[in-house]
């Protein structure tokens, strides 16, 4: 046992170490070696133990290979009995994470002191479930009230803030071990109330304030059930004894895991680690190295690339057309980085960091010269984009990529304009470029495995999470989201109201309805599309042509104050109505099962169009896509993932019976969706990819 927790001494401070790197997960093994410590200390006459963890933290808590798999012994209540029994006062010494599991363990013992810096909560909730070893009874009583916030938010807190909370008894600086075990020695004889037995936070207290305030929190929540398990566990600390509350956790914890909710939060865990595993880029695909960016284009998206790799150190210069586009791009970025600091989120020496990276030319060639990597995001126009890409290409030195931004452009067009289309490839930012986390990387038909190496790593040295995908019309999140609109069109002309859509909408989850959405955007982008493309909406089309373009100018399918508050339109309702009197379709009262089965139902049938064409390697590419990328909150886990919980057969019937009864070929079940339900199929059992 030796290996996964050391014992040393220091005169008569014994200190253990959980030492299972990397971040010392509370595995089998080390719960048992902490038995064995404890059990050794005692019977050397430890004055006190110090517990703290080996290398860069305490502990993240619970080890998930052994998630769902039979429980073996020790437990760590046997731990934390052993802890509490302990003559010797055990001081849990945290630096680095004290995370879930490891938190829960550092509040059972007699004591604990901290870091500065360390990072300190029960991230639980965002698992989909509640902290189950005693947590949310033990912090509530160490901290009352504030224990709702922290474990209902699953948002760590830093040592010196967990020492004004009181959930550690000192914040030490300097060698944490060395001072811990000063603190130990001094503070051995002290008499300490273990967290079970405190009352003095939790007793007596206002009830009502607690529940408004629980009632606030969760109001942020949109149908997540873990925060409310979290908030009706902490609720229990407050209302009933220690042993009765631990019980309340345990049914929440068994209830909640069981649920569909934390299955789809595991999926997206899971899936964010098998992104990266990329049948087009073998193991070992070494990317170009990578140490000056230039985007070309300072616009909305330009700007924000930039400002992402400013922000991760990546020195990046913006070239524009004219000195003021140049000065109006790095203005905005100025800008957006002097919000954050005055907000306070950001100090202003990394301020003077970040904006220390990014730099600004007109000089095309002579910046195009020096880079390592290229992302264009000028306007979305072949024309343009083939000129700027032939006019890289001579610039740029031989064997560096070339990516484009492009949202709806076909990739190869892009590359057949340099004579190095293996160098080519797509880095699809999401806007707001700085904040949004999804990244797609377009393979077009001639990108090299290096090219997208050189895109994989630069994305997640910028913090994003790369996607890749192939080439088509609007890649994947556009391209999914895309075939909802007809439907959305169809059912205003039905019957409802923006409104009703965006409820439906926000109802399952999403933080905002596609017709918000639309307004943010700009609603002239689409009907600048559907004009390019010969298609009509007469709802959206009338829309824009009363000059309802969106919040820009405060109107779109809403009307929007100075604020940008959302309100329901009385102008937009009778384009509505007209428009459906003109068509001679009869309005009539759509529920929202139907609503949403129509807006989700064209998402999942062209996921399967791109599973089956290899646009998507596999399903849980497109779900965290979604995730990432397309506004789903993690809980739903995706598209395709919410498709195998309605089974495969129920999403074909009702695909068949919309695309006849709505006449939209976009609904006719795909192949591939045919295909699972005559096998009795799913998504999640499909292996790998079809090509
Ligand atoms: P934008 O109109 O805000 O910016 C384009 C910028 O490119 C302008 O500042 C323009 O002066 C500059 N530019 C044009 N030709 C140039 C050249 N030859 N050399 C240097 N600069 C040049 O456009 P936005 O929204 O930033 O879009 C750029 C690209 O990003 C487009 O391909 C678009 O489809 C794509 N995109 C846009 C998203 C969005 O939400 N706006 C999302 C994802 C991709």
């Amino acid at each position: 046992m030796a290996d996964f927790v050391e014992h040393a001494t220091d005169g008569d401070i014994h200190i253990l170490r959980i030492a299972n790197a990397p971040v010392n997960t509370l595995r089998t093994e080390v719960r048992a070696g902490l038995l064995a410590g404890l059990q050794a200390a005692q019977k050397a006459g430890a004055k006190a133990v110090v517990l703290m963890g080996a290398g860069r933290g305490f502990s993240a808590g619970a080890e998930m290979t052994e998630f769902g798999k039979p429980r073996q012994a020790p437990g760590l209540n046997e731990v934390f009995d052993a802890i509490e029994q302990s003559k010797a006062p055990v001081v849990a010494a945290i630096h680095g994470h004290a995370l879930g599991g490891g938190l829960e363990l550092a509040l059972a013992c007699q004591a604990r002191v901290a870091a500065p810096n360390a990072q300190i909560g029960l991230p639980e909730v965002k698992r989909g479930f509640v902290p189950g070893a005693g947590g949310t009874q033990r912090l509530p009583r160490l901290i009352g009230m504030e224990a709702l916030t922290m474990i209902v938010s699953g948002d760590p807190v830093s040592g010196t803030r967990a020492g004004a909370l009181g959930i550690v008894d000192a914040v030490l600086e300097g060698d944490l071990e060395k001072a811990a075990i000063a603190w130990a020695r001094a503070n051995a004889g002290k008499s300490f109330t273990l967290a079970r037995n405190r009352t003095d936070k939790t007793q007596g207290q206002d009830m009502a304030a607690f529940d408004e305030a629980a009632k606030k929190l969760l109001a942020r929540s949109r149908g997540q059930e873990s925060p409310k398990g979290c908030a009706d566990c902490v609720r229990a600390a407050f209302t009933l004894p220690f042993e009765e509350g631990l019980q309340v956790e345990r049914d929440t914890l068994a209830r909640l895991v069981a649920g569909e909710q934390s299955k789809a939060l595991r999926h997206i865990l899971f899936g964010e680690r098998e992104v990266a595993r990329i049948p087009d880029v073998p193991e070992g695909t070494a990317p170009l190295p990578v140490k000056k960016l230039v985007v070309i284009g300072g616009g909305t998206m330009g700007g924000g690339i930039a400002m992402s790799a400013a922000n991760f150190g990546l020195p990046v210069t913006i070239v524009e057309t004219s000195q003021d586009a140049l000065d109006r791009g790095i203005k905005r970025c100025e800008d957006n980085w002097k919000r954050t600091l005055s907000s306070g989120r950001m100090t202003q020496a990394e301020y003077e960091k970040r904006r220390a990276n990014l730099t600004g030319s007109v000089d095309f060639e002579k910046a195009v010269g020096e880079a390592d990597l290229v992302i264009e995001a000028v306007f979305e126009e072949m024309g343009v984009k083939k000129e700027v890409f032939a006019r890289l290409d001579k610039a740029a030195r031989p064997g560096i990529v070339l990516a484009s931004n492009t949202s709806t452009l076909d990739i190869d067009q892009i590359a057949s304009a340099t004579s190095r289309p293996e160098l080519v490839c797509g880095m699809h930012f999401f806007s707001p470029a700085n904040v949004m986390r999804l990244l797609e990387i377009v393979k077009g038909s001639k990108t090299s495995a290096a090219t997208l190496a050189t895109a994989l790593d630069v994305g997640k040295r910028i913090g994003k999470l790369n996607v890749v995908v192939g080439n088509c019309d609007g890649f994947v999140a556009n391209r999914m989201n895309g075939k909802r609109g007809l439907q959305i069109e169809k059912l205003l002309q039905e019957g409802c109201l923006p409104q009703d859509i965006d409820r439906v909408m926000e109802t399952f989850g999403l933080a905002m309805g596609p017709l918000a959405i639309g307004d943010l955007a700009g609603l002239d982008i689409g009907a600048a599309v559907r004009k390019a493309r010969g298609t009509v909406a007469p709802i959206a089309d009338a829309v824009v042509a009363a000059g309802r373009i969106g919040q820009k100018v405060g109107k779109g399918y809403y009307d929007y104050d100075e604020n940008r508050k959302r309100m329901l339109s009385k102008e937009v309702e009778a384009i509505i109505l007209d428009t459906s009197e003109k068509m001679q379709v009869r309005r009539r009262k759509i529920d929202d099962q139907e609503i949403l089965e129509r807006l989700l139902l064209p998402i999942v049938n062209e996921g399967a169009r791109c599973l089956e064409e290899g646009i998507s390697y596999r399903p849980v590419d497109i779900d965290v896509i979604f995730i990432s990328g397309a506004g789903w909150p993690a809980w739903r886990g995706g598209p395709m993932f919410w498709a195998d919980t309605q089974g495969m057969k129920a999403i074909r019937d009702k695909l068949a019976h919309y695309a006849e009864a709505t006449n939209d070929p976009n609904l006719k079940p795909a192949a591939l969706i045919e295909d699972l339900a005559a096998k009795g199929g799913s998504f999640a059992a499909m292996k790998g990819s079809k090509v």
